[in-house]
C-alpha cells in the first residue's frame, strides 16, 4: 500500500499517514513499528515526553530501510523551553533515536504561563539551520501563539500538530494554519477510540464495507490533514493504513464534519502548563 505525501512549506514531503507512538507498550514498540513498516507506514510520531525514542530508533535501525524513506518526528518536552535547554534536549533526542537528523522537530506545547515558547522557537530555528531537523514546527499552538512565532521568528512553522477528530473539528486553528501555509497534523485522530462508536460513523462504515476507524481516518485525509493513529494491536495497525483505496462522498464528509461537538480529549493549549512530564 503506497501512502501519499503532503508537501510542507519548505518543500519537504511528509507521508500523510504515520504511526502514533504515545502509550505504545514499551516492550512491544519495536515489533509494532516493524509491523507498521511491513504494512507500508514510513512515518513515525514520537516525543521526548513519550520516553520511547530509543525503542523507535531501534525499530528504524532494525528495519534497515534507506534513511531517506523514513520520516521521524519528535517533540521538545515541556521542561526545556529555555534556549540552551532546548538545544541540549534535541541532542539527547538524536542520541536516543540513534539518528543524525530528524525529519520534523516540534515544540510539544506552548505553555503560555511559562512564557518561553518564542525562545524555544529561536532554538528550533538554529537546529533547522544546522540541518539536523529537515523541518520544524509546533504542536498545540492556538492562533494567538502562532501569531507571536510568526511576528518574532524568521522561519514559518511547517506544521501545527493539534487535536482534531470528528467530535473536535478544531476549524479555527485549521483555518489559521491553512492561511499561513502551515500543515495541520491531527492528533488523536480517532478521538482515542471513542468516536468509533458514533452511529453516523458506523452507518457510513457499513455502507462502504469499511471499519469505523478507516472511515474516520479517510475523513481526515480527504480534509488534507496529516494523521498518525496509535494502535498497540497489530491487526489494527494494518487496518488503519488501508484507507487509500476508497473515497467518502461529499455527503459522507459533511455528515462526519457535522458531528463536531467541541469535545476535547486533551488539555486546552492555554491551560496546559505542566513542565514535569
Ligand atoms: N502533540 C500532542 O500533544 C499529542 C497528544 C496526543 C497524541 N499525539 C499523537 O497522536 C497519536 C495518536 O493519538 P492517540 O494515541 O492519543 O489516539 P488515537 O490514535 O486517536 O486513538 C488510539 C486509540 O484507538 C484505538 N484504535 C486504534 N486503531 C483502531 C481501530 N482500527 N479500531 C478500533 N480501535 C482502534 C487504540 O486501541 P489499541 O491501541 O488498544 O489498539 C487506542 O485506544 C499519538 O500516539 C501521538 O503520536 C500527540
Amino acid at each position: 500500500m503506497s501512502i501519499p505525501t503532503v508537501t510542507l512549506n519548505n518543500g519537504v514531503e511528509i507521508p500523510q499517514l504515520g504511526l502514533g507512538t504515545y502509550k505504545l507498550p514499551p516492550q512491544d514498540t519495536r515489533d509494532l513499528v516493524l509491523r507498521a513498516f511491513d504494512a507500508g507506514y514510513r512515518h513515525l510520531d514520537t516525543a521526548q515526553m513519550y520516553r520511547n525514542e530509543r525503542a523507535v530508533g531501534e525499530a528504524v535501525a532494525a528495519a534497515g530501510l534507506p534513511r531517506e524513506e523514513v520520516f521521524v518526528t519528535t517533540k521538545l518536552n515541556n521542561a526545556f523551553h529555555a534556549h540552551d535547554d532546548a538545544l541540549a534536549a534535541f541532542d539527547r533526542s538524536l542520541e536516543e533515536l540513534g539518528l543524525d537528523f530528524v525529519d520534523l522537530f516540534l515544540i510539544h506545547w506552548p505553555l503560555p504561563a511559562v512564557g518561553l515558547y518564542t525562545e524555544a522557537w529561536a532554538a528550533l530555528e538554529e537546529i533547522y539551520a544546522s540541518g539536523r531537523a529537515r523541518a520544524i514546527g509546533v504542536s498545540n499552538f492556538q492562533p494567538h501563539h502562532l501569531r507571536r512565532v510568526l511576528d518574532e521568528g524568521t522561519v514559518v512553522p511547517a506544521v501545527n500538530q493539534v487535536e482534531v477528530h470528528p467530535w473536535f473539528a478544531n476549524e479555527e486553528v485549521r483555518a489559521f494554519d491553512a492561511a499561513h501555509g502551515i500543515v495541520t497534523e491531527a492528533w488523536s485522530p480517532l478521538g482515542r477510540g471513542a468516536v468509533l462508536a458514533d452511529p453516523t460513523v458506523a452507518r457510513i462504515a457499513a455502507a462502504h464495507g469499511r471499519s469505523p476507524a478507516q472511515v474516520v481516518l479517510r475523513w481526515h485525509v480527504q480534509r488534507g490533514d496529516v494523521v498518525f493513529p496509535k494502535s498497540a494491536t497489530p491487526e489494527r495497525v494494518v487496518e488503519n493504513a488501508r484507507i487509500f483505496d476508497f473515497e467518502l462522498s461529499a455527503e459522507d464528509m459533511a455528515a462526519v464534519t457535522a458531528l463536531d461537538r467541541g469535545e476535547r480529549t486533551g488539555s486546552h493549549p492555554d491551560e496546559e502548563n505542566r513542565t514535569d512530564r
